[in-house]
């Protein structure tokens, strides 16, 4: 018997990192799991893994939660193939970095599009299944950016779309409360996947000075998030919401 058996989990951005980490353990923990992406040979990949470890999981890609239509499509495609949503992990995003002054304006609009946006179009396209369903849970993953600055890089468009991410938590959390549905955010620190990997691999890079900062010392591994999400997703978490879980050794709770 797994912890969430029974439930139908969405999973955005299963292709790779976080969200393809997310599938193997919420599969593994018994729900089936209905995953997407914007790139389908990554999201075929990850299928195949979850079905090859025993676990129950399909997927919609390419399909860009960008736009209400695509955000649309992925929940009818899992209400069509697992009938209904008790799950919604809003784990996708694609972010642009640099200093302030070298970001265009185009660069401030791909990353809200593709770190705020999409969570409103998936939550809007997800909400009617959630109340129907009788409750469930939107978990989403906002950062340490949304909270603290960061010196080693610019993120001001990231921080900006993952402190709004944050605050979208909140207002879930409120709206949610009379229909069961509970809202809960994940503030990832420095965590290993194909998109940190070319930053923390590079031996010239900031990877010492960061980890000196971090109590534990380390960065965290995807499934490590996968686990904290597969709790919250779970009947054991049945009366946390609106809470702002971070995960990242420490680093946001201290000063330097
Ligand atoms: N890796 C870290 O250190 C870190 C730290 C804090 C927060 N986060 C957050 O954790 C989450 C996962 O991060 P990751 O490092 O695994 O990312 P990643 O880039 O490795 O994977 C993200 C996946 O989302 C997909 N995606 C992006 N935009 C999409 C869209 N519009 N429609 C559909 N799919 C889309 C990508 O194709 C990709 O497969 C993100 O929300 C990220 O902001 C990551």
């Amino acid at each position: 018997m797994g912890n969430l058996d029974g439930k139908v989990a969405l999973i955005s951005g299963t292709g790779r990192g976080m969200g393809r980490a997310a599938a193997l353990e919420f599969a593994a923990q018994g729900a089936a799991v209905f995953g997407c992406d914007l790139n389908e040979a990554d999201s075929a990949e990850t299928v195949a893994l979850v079905t090859k470890a025993g676990g129950v999981m399909e997927a919609l890609a390419p399909v860009d939660l960008g736009t209400r239509d695509g955000a649309e499509a992925w929940v009818r495609a899992a209400v069509d193939r697992f009938g209904g949503v008790d799950v919604l992990y809003n784990n996708a995003s694609a972010l642009r970095n640099g200093p302030l002054m070298d970001l265009a304006d185009e660069d401030w609009h791909f990353t809200i599009r593709n770190e705020l946006d999409l969570v409103w179009y998936s939550v809007r396209a997800a909400w009617p299944e959630l109340v129907g369903r009788g409750g469930g849970a939107v978990i989403n993953v906002a950062s340490i950016a949304a909270r603290l600055g960061a010196r080693f890089v610019g993120q001001v468009p990231h921080g900006s779309a993952k402190g709004g991410v944050l605050a979208m938590t909140k207002h879930l959390c409120a709206t949610g409360g009379p229909h069961r549905i509970r809202a809960n955010a994940i503030l990832p620190g420095l965590i290993y996947t194909p998109e940190t990997a070319p930053f923390i691999d590079d031996p010239d890079g900031p990877l010492p000075g960061i980890l000196a900062k971090i109590p534990l010392g380390r960065y965290g591994q995807a499934h490590e998030v996968a686990q904290l999400a597969a709790f919250l997703a779970s009947d054991a978490a049945a009366f946390i919401t609106g809470a702002e879980i971070a995960i990242d050794g420490g680093d946001g709770a201290v000063a330097a």
